[in-house]
């Protein structure tokens, strides 16, 4: 069921006094979700509501959160694995909860808990799973498989039994599975979970050139706050409950200390030492840092200090 609208067509939920929804979801949304209302079978309910939750093409979208806030909720919803109550989901432009074989093919995903899509003999098999499932040919698969477990470094774990690597190891292959029939949206949850320090660089790096240099739009939810600015064109901020609070680039939303208090977000460690040193910089990478440390010029700037923004208010991501 859609949202029901006010007379000025903005959506209208009895249960969320403060949402800041848009008009509904533009064309050029990959993804959108406006108020969902979901309630699990125990009676735990999740309501994304807030600002509304939008997805570009070629943008790399960030969820952050405390444990149990809601993002896993919300990627099932626009995986259509959950059907939304209230609200309204779209994923290029369809309900995905009524309508997810019109749009299965244009989606690659990788679930928080590997285990769940890792159920074939071999890696390879598991790579191929989805190419199969369409109808790819057989030459067709072998190259796409060759190509991605290439690209992801996993070649040598072709004939090894999924289940007996390493978490890391598993959340590559189920990524090179998601990648292999180069899908338009990549959904990635706890995207880094189980990844060393070098494979995380590698999926950071990965991520950027597929979205900036292919055009996948990524939607993905992380605990590594450290990571944000490397791997966020945009990022969107739940509290527990589901209200989505708060949404801009990295800077800005770094900008509204208390806001990500409110969310049980700790500050990027960075900001915390600059905040620690008195000094207004608030540098997200180790780069920007060095830059602003070798200027003695920056060091007290007033022109440094991070951006002015907007949280509740500035109406989401359009
Ligand atoms: N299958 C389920 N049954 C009952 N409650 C659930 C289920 N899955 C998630 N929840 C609850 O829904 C809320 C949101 O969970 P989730 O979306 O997994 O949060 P996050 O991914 O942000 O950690 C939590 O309170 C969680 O306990
Ligand atoms: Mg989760």
């Amino acid at each position: 069921m859609d949202v029901p609208r006010t007379a000025s067509g903005a959506p209208d939920c009895e249960l969320c006094q403060k949402h800041l929804h848009r008009h509904g979801p533009h064309p050029a949304d990959v993804a959108y979700v406006s108020c969902v209302l979901h309630s699990y079978g125990d009676g735990t309910s999740v309501h994304l509501c807030g600002l509304d939750f939008c997805a570009h093409k070629a943008e790399r979208t960030v969820l952050l959160g405390p444990n149990g806030a809601g993002k896993s909720t919300l990627l099932a919803h626009l995986l259509g694995l959950l059907h939304s109550e209230e609200g309204v989901v779209r994923v290029f432009g369809v309900d995905p909860g009524r309508n997810w074989r019109a749009i299965r093919e244009r989606i690659g995903v990788v679930l928080q808990n590997v285990d769940v899509q890792l159920i074939m003999p071999t890696v390879y098999d598991d790579i191929c799973f989805s190419a199969r499932q369409y109808g790819w040919e057989r030459a067709r698969i072998e190259e796409a498989a060759a190509a991605i477990m290439e690209r992801l470094g996993i070649a040598g774990l072709a004939e090894r039994a999924p289940q007996s690597l390493s978490g890391g190891e598993k959340r590559k292959v189920a990524l090179a599975g998601a990648l292999l029939t180069r899908p338009e949206l990549l959904v990635l949850d706890e995207a880094f979970e189980g990844l060393d320090p070098s494979s995380r660089a590698e999926i950071v790096e990965l991520l950027s050139e597929l979205s900036h240099e292919e055009g996948v739009s990524v939607v993905l939810t992380t605990h590594d706050i450290d990571a944000v600015a490397d791997i966020a064109d945009y990022c969107y901020v739940l509290r527990a409950g589901g209200e989505i609070v708060l949404s801009g680039s990295p800077a800005e939303v770094f900008a509204h200390a208390d806001l990500l208090e409110a969310s049980n977000i700790r500050p990027p460690v960075l900001a915390e030492l600059f905040e620690q040193l008195g000094n207004p910089a608030r540098p997200l990478t180790v780069k920007a840092a060095v830059e602003v440390l070798k200027d003695p010029g920056m060091l007290q700037s007033e022109t440094n200090t991070a951006p002015e923004v907007g949280g509740i208010g500035e109406g989401g991501h359009v």
